[in-house]
């Protein structure tokens, strides 16, 4: 059985605190797969990701050509990749394997263009539902 849970935020900072709130729980080795629409949240998710484990949340920018960012400094590692540039074709030769079996947490925009799924990846769906408001759900 996957628990599931839905949370509903009113602006992006209340998105960045669900982010931090789940890093917080996260082992070496986490995969945290991010859905959801262009320009709904999921790079403020990860920015909040990032302070929950320590890491400057400035340092997270939405890496428009840059497909896999490393940002160290706190208590893990932190890989954040954006696939939205690729076709699944291409996504095996990024080594997102290697990267995801480096001890640190990997979260991922736009896996959808993943060949293949994560076992035990965290899936988090970000929705619009007006101009601040998204809802979130986890499992
Ligand atoms: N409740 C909210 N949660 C998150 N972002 C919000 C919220 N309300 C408004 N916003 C705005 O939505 C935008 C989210 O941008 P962000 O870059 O995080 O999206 P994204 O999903 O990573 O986009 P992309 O698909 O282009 O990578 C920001 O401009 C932010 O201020
Ligand atoms: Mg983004």
């Amino acid at each position: 059985m996957t628990e599931s849970e839905t949370q509903t935020t009113r602006s992006e900072a209340e998105t960045g605190a669900v982010g931090r709130d789940v890093a917080k729980t996260l082992g070496s080795g986490s995969v945290v797969l991010l859905s959801g629409d262009l320009g709904v949240g999921k790079t403020a998710f990860v920015r909040g990701m990032a302070e929950g484990l320590g890491i400057d949340p400035a340092d997270v920018s939405s890496p428009t050509f840059t497909l896999v960012q490393e940002y160290r400094g706190g208590r893990l590692p932190l890989y954040h990749v954006d696939l939205y540039r690729l076709k699944s074709i291409e996504v095996p030769d990024l080594g997102l394997d290697e990267i995801t079996l480096a001890g640190g947490v990997t979260a991922i925009e736009w896996p959808d263009r993943l060949p293949r799924p994560f076992a035990g990846a965290i899936t988090v769906r970000i929705e619009h539902v007006d101009a601040s408001t998204r809802t979130i759900s986890i499992e």
